[in-house]
């Protein structure tokens, strides 16, 4: 997985790289017209692996009660959709390049754009918490 797309948050950085890698294994299938059962079921691998990650992207982000979850949420949604359509056309013909083509852009996008902000807000919150300890080192609070 290329660098830009790192979160700094080892967890959800491992889960996508699990993705491209599963996405590129499609992508060779793709490549080497490989049987429609044999697409369908990388299709299916990635598309029960994405659900997954979803939920816990989610429930990550409520942890953190980032403030755009409910659009990112949304955003998981439709790349859901995208994803089925993806399982139903690799079941039925080994010619889905164009469709793969498109939920790989569209997961970048969503990478960049969204996720991106986890990855801000949790470094946001390390920021904060450090200089929350630099304060106290410097005058601790009184202990009752
Ligand atoms: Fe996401
Ligand atoms: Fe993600």
């Amino acid at each position: 997985m290329d660098n830009k797309y790192l979160l700094g948050i080892e967890e959800l950085d491992s889960q996508h790289t699990a993705v491209f890698a599963m996405l590129g294994e499609l992508q060779n299938a793709c490549a080497e017209s490989a049987a429609p059962e044999m697409l369908g079921a990388l299709a299916k691998k990635l598309a029960d692996f994405l659900g997954a990650h979803f939920d816990h992207e989610e429930s990550f982000m409520g942890a953190i009660d980032l403030p755009n979850r409910a659009e990112h949420k949304q955003q998981h949604l439709e790349l859901a959709v995208l994803l089925g359509e993806l399982v139903a056309q690799c079941a039925q013909t080994p010619r889905v390049g164009e469709l793969e083509q498109t939920l790989l852009e569209s997961l970048s996008t969503h990478l960049l754009r969204y996720d991106a902000e986890i990855g801000h807000a949790v470094e946001h919150l390390v920021t904060r918490l450090r200089s929350h300890e630099a304060e106290e080192r410097l005058s601790p609070p009184e202990r009752r």
